[in-house]
């Protein structure tokens, strides 16, 4: 029975790659408003990072019924208190396209974490024995839902990788968490 659902849902997560052909417009359209305040503005991938010296840093990401987060880095400085608010900017159910922030820990393979969470779909997609393979993650939401998860960042500065474990959609909604 597992491996038939990770089967569907590696099909799932093919056909949607095969029929993606407009989702670069709509991401640079997404990159321009949400870095419009900063200096520096990248036309295929925005970054945010905050240089909030105390109290708690503030990220804000959109998952879209496109099946793509809006940012594809996030940065914050080592050991900062996080808080991180996902937003569902599209209009399709939870059931349908889900999305949530899963926030890796170094050494974790996303995809191998993406298949067995497909399977945790009574645990919100996160394997009840992740244990130390998730840092922090938000709750599974539908179109136009929130949801924000408070964290502290790791003390080990590097790259990190985020994700939505939804069946299927870590093969697009994925990005670098990067701790300086
Ligand atoms: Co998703």
């Amino acid at each position: 029975m597992k491996i038939v659902k990770l089967s569907l849902s590696m099909l799932l997560a093919l056909s949607l790659v095969a029929c993606g052909g407009d989702e670069k417009k709509e991401e640079k359209k997404e990159s321009k408003v949400s870095i419009g305040s900063q200096t520096e503005q990248r036309e295929t991938q925005s970054e945010e990072s905050s240089d909030a010296e105390e109290g708690v840093v503030k990220l804000t990401i959109e998952g879209s019924d496109q099946m793509k987060f809006n940012k594809k880095k996030l940065k914050v400085k080592a050991g900062s208190e996080v808080e991180l608010t996902l937003k569902h900017t599209g209009q399709m159910s939870k059931q349908a396209m889900g999305h949530n922030f899963v926030l890796l820990n170094q050494g974790v393979d996303m995809m191998a974490f993406g298949e067995k969470a497909a399977g945790a779909a009574d645990n919100g997609y996160i394997p009840e024995d992740a244990g130390d393979d998730v840092i922090a993650h938000t709750e599974m939401i539908g179109g136009g839902e929130s949801s924000t998860v408070t964290f502290t960042a790791p003390e080990d500065k590097g790259e990190y990788d985020f994700i939505c474990s939804f069946p299927g959609h870590v093969a697009l909604m994925k990005g670098k968490f990067i701790v300086e």
